[in-house]
């Protein structure tokens, strides 16, 4: 195998998840830096799985858009990658479930993360071909209450060692399927087979190309449209566009340098001041505008079992703050505007039909 890991124009990439939110941005992004793009979803035959890929390529030049395939893949099925890995240089492992809770956290949320990175990790070894995996992690897999308490800064050192089945099933699944892909990767050393870089996203926000793309962050936004959630909760977010994601895991395969984890966190912003812009960029519409007391959120989450009322007293507790120079000097990554990602965000929503605007 080359000593080099990056990847050239015109060498292929399988791209796991890529029916989902950050995928199909993903797979957009690779075709339109010339790179040829195995787009695997769980059945290649259910268009359901193929629309959102094919939809986010739509406006790409015809020569892209003719570099597109489709593989199959399914985490949880040991061996089902490896015809989906055949031949590539490049994977970008995007897949997982990304969902705060679950009736059985760890067959639902855990288990795909960290069997995935077993299952998606041992078909690029057998394919003797794959280079680079960029792997995509979370921010979620870096931070840690307490330090925020105190005023941290997190940056690319940082590990999550809080998080439990219990707390926070969604930020233990991150963690340990990124620090699996990290073992996995110092093996591959003494073996010169692929390398690992790692992205680590904040909350990503961006055009959504079909209706399951609501289910991953743009509920958030789709729940202030609706008024879903009618009041604001003192809660703080690290955002980062689409289109942001979708270019660091483009660079992290294309540039040899790149090596490492990269926290890909753009505008940060409390949601307070995330509806303050909606209602400037959209002043005909209705948004909320009542805070809620932090006693009734955590009331709130106590019934509604998406989030562990000890996960939620944290988040209300904590401004988490980030420092994402790494990614604009290693990736080059300029951070989309907040105004421009939310923009995106409720236009698609509300072109889809997936989330009205409400009129005032
Ligand atoms: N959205 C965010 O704010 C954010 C932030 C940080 C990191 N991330 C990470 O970004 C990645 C993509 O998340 P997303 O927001 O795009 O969520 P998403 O829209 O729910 O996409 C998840 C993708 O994973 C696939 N997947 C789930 N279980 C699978 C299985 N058993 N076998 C094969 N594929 C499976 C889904 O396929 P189906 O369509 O078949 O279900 C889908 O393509 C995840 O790793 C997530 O942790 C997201």
């Amino acid at each position: 195998m080359s000593t080099h890991h990056a990847l050239q124009p015109g060498e292929l990439v399988a791209v796991t998840g890529a029916s989902g939110f950050v995928g199909a941005h993903v797979v957009r992004s690779l075709l339109g830096h010339g790179l040829r793009v195995r787009a695997v979803v769980r059945d290649p035959n259910d268009p359901s799985k193929t629309a959102p890929v094919r939809a986010a390529v739509a406006d790409l030049p015809p020569a892209q858009q003719a570099l597109l395939e489709f593989g199959a893949g399914d985490l949880l099925v040991p061996g089902s990658y490896d015809a989906a890995l055949r031949d590539c240089q490049g994977v970008a492992h995007v897949a997982a479930v990304a969902r705060l809770a679950a009736k059985d956290p760890q067959r639902e949320i855990v288990d795909p993360s960290v069997q995935g990175v077993e299952t998606v990790y041992a078909a690029a070894e057998r394919s003797g071909s794959v280079r680079r995996i960029v792997h995509t992690s979370s921010i979620v897999a870096g931070v840690r209450y307490d330090d925020a308490r105190k005023g941290h800064r997190f940056d690319e050192r940082d590990w999550n060692t809080e998080s439990t089945l219990q707390t926070d099933p969604y930020g233990l699944a991150k963690t340990l399927a990124e620090r699996r892909a990290w073992q996995l990767a110092e093996a591959q050393v003494a073996k010169g087979g692929y390398d690992v870089v790692v992205i680590n996203p904040g909350y990503v926000l961006g055009t959504l190309y079909a209706r399951a793309h609501i289910r991953s962050s743009p509920a958030t936004v789709a729940g202030l449209m609706t008024g879903a959630f009618p009041a604001i909760p003192r809660l703080s977010f690290a955002y980062v566009d689409a289109l942001d994601v979708a270019e660091a895991h483009s660079q992290a395969l294309l540039r040899e340098q790149a090596s490492g984890r990269y926290l890909l966190t753009g505008p940060e912003a409390t949601l307070r001041q995330t509806v303050d812009r909606l209602k400037a960029l959209y002043p005909q519409a209705k948004w909320p505008s009542l805070p809620i007391p932090d006693a009734l959120v955590l009331l709130a989450s106590r019934f509604d079992k998406r989030m562990s009322v000890s996960t939620m007293r944290k988040l209300i507790a904590n401004e988490l703050h980030f420092d994402h120079g790494r990614a604009t000097r290693d990736l080059g990554i300029a951070w989309q505007p907040l105004d421009e990602s939310l923009r995106r965000t409720v236009d698609s929503l509300d072109a889809g039909g997936w989330a009205r605007l409400r009129r005032r």
